[in-house]
């Protein structure tokens, strides 16, 4: 668990700037000339504090510790304004001789304005870090990083009662950029624990997606139940490396022979299962650029072997093909398998989505069944615009086949109104496979069932509402900032648009419009709060709802800044961010026709953060 302790993490205010070489107690630099400069750990403390300015460029920033280069890293220094710190941890490096070599290289600055530059002046030595949350938006009951940018979850496996969440992290900023494995743990899904730094960069790359999994059959030789992870090392090229735990995920020791698989194009996020009838690893690679999935065999993740590719021309092509997963699931007592595939951009609603494929795959091949046209159909896991790098858990008990997210999109991740930490994962789901109306086999996801124990108080239970064009409306609960989950049914009585609104006093609002005539359901978050960092942000998306004669139900998850929207069922998804100014306090219904809400529930949420 990472110490929680007290250090501001904003910095304020900026620090006059002087032409002396001593920054904060026990830090000196050295100005050597052009953009290069020596900060040199003299004093004692736990972090030295490395101030960021979000909008400059990245500093390259060797880290060497008795002389030697220990790694290199890239941080945002400060130059005319501290927007907050982030902690380099010089634990592993108690009573050596610790120095920065800085490169700000980015641009030229004459020696002189280097010297003015806030950053200079205001590295700190601190005893601790406080990473308790200060912020309006982080989320409550969604898992995030403590501090610092977080996209893909990875190598996500289940082993002992405990569900084990990586995931891409930047230790010194909040952008995207140093990827590394962070790591966090939880018995129930939703109550996490931040666990020690998994998976640092090293000389062959940055750490980026990948996947574990336990070696029941000790094939890799590193031991009967290991648990052993594959990853793309990222640097010039992307090569796949594998690692292995022998402290149940906690940390991982790199295979030396790394990289274990290269090819002369991209291809990244490797994913893998044992297979026990070949008695070898199936693994899935995205071959990002040329928009298809390699399926791959090793019989110890060492050798590996291409057996086959899926997917050229196939499905949503608008995009590069990351972050696949495949798995079967079972439909009318009969194995069907998924592929996963994640696309950015050209998702449905612009930018990044999941797609997926259902067919049959023979260990070696993946065939994608095709629909009553003779063409293989694209499919949707989640309608909303914030839910992507999608992929599932390894070794979940009873036979559980358990997703989770990165609630964002590659649109404007990075411009997000947080600062502190930039992005969370979406609720953790329950993956089924059901038949829709026009025949063809569909994925349904619903809230794990441990989701339930977020539930603080049942404000309402079973409620029927008679609805017409004047709004009928209710308040949401106000405990703990408004977090709370809301579900009923629909039936639209004369095929008329049934409309739910979400607002607060500031008339900022999400309506989500079923329309029974057209079987879809709509989320329009165009006046939601805060949209003004992207233009990309504002929007309306639309699912079907998989439904016929004029009945759906809706489930809702409201945190700080999301709402995840599901069909009671599964059948439909959908995930979306909104920043209101305060919190929604109430949800209306109303209907151009009539139509009836039935069993209205409503629960106030527990804040986990
Ligand atoms: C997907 C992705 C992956 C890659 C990772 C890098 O969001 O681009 O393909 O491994 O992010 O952080």
């Amino acid at each position: 668990m990472m110490e929680i302790k007290r250090y501001m993490l904003m910095a304020p205010t900026l620090l006059a700037a002087s032409l002396g070489s001593l920054a904060g107690d026990g830090v000196k630099v050295e100005h050597l000339g052009v953009n290069n400069t020596l900060v040199r750990v003299e004093g004692d403390g736990r972090y030295l504090m490395m101030p960021v300015q979000e909008s400059v460029d990245d500093a390259k920033v060797n880290l060497l510790v008795d002389g030697k280069l220990e790694r290199t890293f890239y941080v945002r220094l400060a130059k005319s304004k501290i927007d907050y710190s982030v902690p380099l941890d010089l634990e592993p490096y108690k009573g050596h001789n610790v120095v920065l070599e800085i490169n700000a290289n980015n641009e030229y600055s004459p020696l002189g304005e280097v010297k003015e530059q806030a950053s200079w002046n205001s590295f700190t030595l601190a005893d601790s870090f406080d990473t308790t949350n200060s912020e309006k938006f982080r989320p409550a009951f969604h898992h995030t990083p403590l501090y610092g940018w977080m996209n893909d979850p990875n190598g996500m496996f289940y082993k002992d009662g405990v569900w084990h969440l990586y995931y891409q992290w930047n230790p010194y900023g909040s952008k995207w950029q140093n990827m590394t494995w962070g790591h966090s743990s939880s018995t129930d899904l939703v109550n996490w624990k931040h666990e020690p730094t998994a998976i640092e960069p090293d000389g062959i790359g940055t750490i980026f997606s990948g996947s574990c999994a336990i070696d029941t059959e000790n094939s890799t030789g590193f031991g009967k139940d290991a648990v052993v992870a594959l990853y793309t090392s990222a640097a010039a090229s992307q090569m796949q490396s594998l690692a292995h735990s022998e402290n149940n995920g906690e940390s991982f020791i790199k295979y030396p022979g790394n990289p274990v698989f290269t090819l002369e194009t991209e291809a990244r996020d490797p994913n893998m299962y044992w297979n026990p009838d070949t008695k070898k690893w199936t693994i899935v690679l995205a071959h990002a650029l040329e928009k298809e999935i390699l399926f791959l065999s090793s019989p110890d993740l060492k050798e590996w072997t291409v057996e086959s590719a899926f997917g050229k021309g196939e499905g949503a092509q608008d995009g590069v093909w990351e972050c696949p997963d495949l798995f079967p699931l079972e439909i009318n007592g009969k194995k069907k398998w998924v592929l996963l595939v994640n696309l950015n951009p050209g998702g449905p609603f612009g930018g990044s989505a999941t797609q997926y494929f259902i067919g049959d795959f023979d260990g070696k091949t993946f065939t994608a069944d095709t629909d009553a046209s003779g063409k293989i159909p694209t499919k949707w896991m989640d309608f909303g615009k914030d839910h992507y790098a999608t992929v599932t858990w390894s070794d979940a008990p009873d036979g559980r086949r358990t997703a989770i997210g990165w609630m964002s999109n590659w649109q404007y991740a990075a411009d997000v109104p947080t600062q502190q930490y930039r992005s969370a994962n979406t609720l953790p789901r329950e993956l089924s496979l059901f038949t829709a109306p026009d025949g063809e086999i569909y994925l349904a996801s619903v809230p794990s069932p441990e989701v339930k124990n977020l539930r603080a108080k049942t404000i309402m239970n079973g409620r029927t509402l008679n609805v017409g064009k004047k709004a009928s409306s209710v308040s949401l609960p106000s405990a703990n900032d408004g977090l709370c989950e809301v579900a009923f049914d629909i039936e639209s009585k004369k095929n008329a648009n049934v409309n739910i609104t979400l607002s607060n006093s500031k008339n900022e609002k999400v309506v989500i419009t079923y329309n029974s005539t057209d079987n879809t359901i709509a989320f329009d978050r165009r006046e939601a709060g805060i949209s003004n960092f992207s233009v990309d942000f504002p929007a309306v998306t639309v699912s079907p709802t998989f439904s016929i004669n004029g009945k759906t139900s809706v489930h809702l998850f409201i945190d700080r800044s999301s709402v995840e929207m599901f069909a009671k069922d599964g059948k439909y998804v959908m995930t979306n961010l909104v920043f209101p100014n305060e919190p929604y306090s109430s949800i209306s219904f109303s209907s151009e026709g009539s139509a009836k809400i039935s069993n209205l529930e409503m629960y106030s949420l527990k804040a986990n953060n």
